[in-house]
């Protein structure tokens, strides 16, 4: 991943230039679209994607998960989590975990943001552009519920290293993925799953309840025991918002 870099000093979004080259049968596999500006940054539903000017990363690779089946596209989100989590750990970060479905928490507090768009001909991925946006040297942000690399570590980061370091950690996911270990990925995912077997409070169709993360199922949607109900629902992530 990364051997072939495409860097524009400025763009609205890594991820729709990523999509414009996709439509071009000659971009390799591994293409990674990165910008030291991005102007538009969209994130997950609907939402937009603020980063500072050339304080953080923000890039999309182009990736082609032509043996992965569409109704496993979850194993997309859980890879792209896991490799980055895989290379937060190397930096001696011990409370990282991934919000469903894909956000990397450090504590209670967001550093990286993940947005997967998949271009798909009959039952087949075609190309899927993964963004991703993470905090490196940021050191204040509009909302208290962000924070960057460089806050938790202590010290500035070269973004050049910082993406060599990352891109690695999700490739080697990304083959394990391939090499079709879906067990062993599914099981490191629970392993780092924020507030999996922890009572907390959720939202869901506008009504407040206490409950517990107990994984995902078949198809990555989140499960989560209602402590009112007893019952084990299942949410697609439109459906549920964690509260405290
Ligand atoms: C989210 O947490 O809402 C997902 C944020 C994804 C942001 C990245 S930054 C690079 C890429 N280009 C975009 O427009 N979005 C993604």
């Amino acid at each position: 991943m990364g051997g072939n870099l495409v860097f524009v000093p400025e763009c609205h979004s890594t991820n729709t230039l990523a999509l414009q080259l996709c439509q071009q049968p000659s971009t390799p596999e591994g293409t990674v679209v990165i910008t030291n500006n991005q102007t538009a940054g969209r994130g997950q539903r609907g939402n937009s994607w603020e980063a500072k000017p050339g304080m953080n990363l923000t890039f999309s690779i182009i990736l082609k998960p032509v043996f992965l089946d569409l109704k496993d596209q979850f194993f997309l989100n859980i890879i792209i989590s896991l490799g980055i989590h895989d290379y937060l750990v190397t930096k001696k970060i011990s409370n990282s975990h991934i919000k469903w479905p894909n956000d990397l928490m450090v504590g209670k507090k967001k550093l990286c943001g993940i947005l997967i768009e998949n271009q798909v001909q009959g039952s087949r991925f075609t190309a899927s552009v993964v963004g991703i946006g993470i905090n490196i040297n940021q050191q204040y942000f509009n909302n208290d519920t962000a924070t960057s690399l460089s806050i938790v570590t202590g010290t500035e980061h070269l973004l050049q290293e910082e993406l060599e370091q990352l891109l690695q950690k999700v490739e080697a996911r990304y083959l394990q993925l391939r090499q079709n270990s879906v067990a062993k990925i599914k099981n490191d995912y629970l392993d780092v799953l924020y507030w999996k077997d922890e009572v907390h409070q959720f939202a869901s169709n506008g009504e407040n309840f206490t409950g517990v993360i107990q994984g995902i199922d078949d198809g990555g949607r989140l499960k989560v025991l209602r402590n009112d109900t007893g019952e084990v629902k299942t949410f697609d992530l439109k459906e549920i918002s964690y509260l405290q």
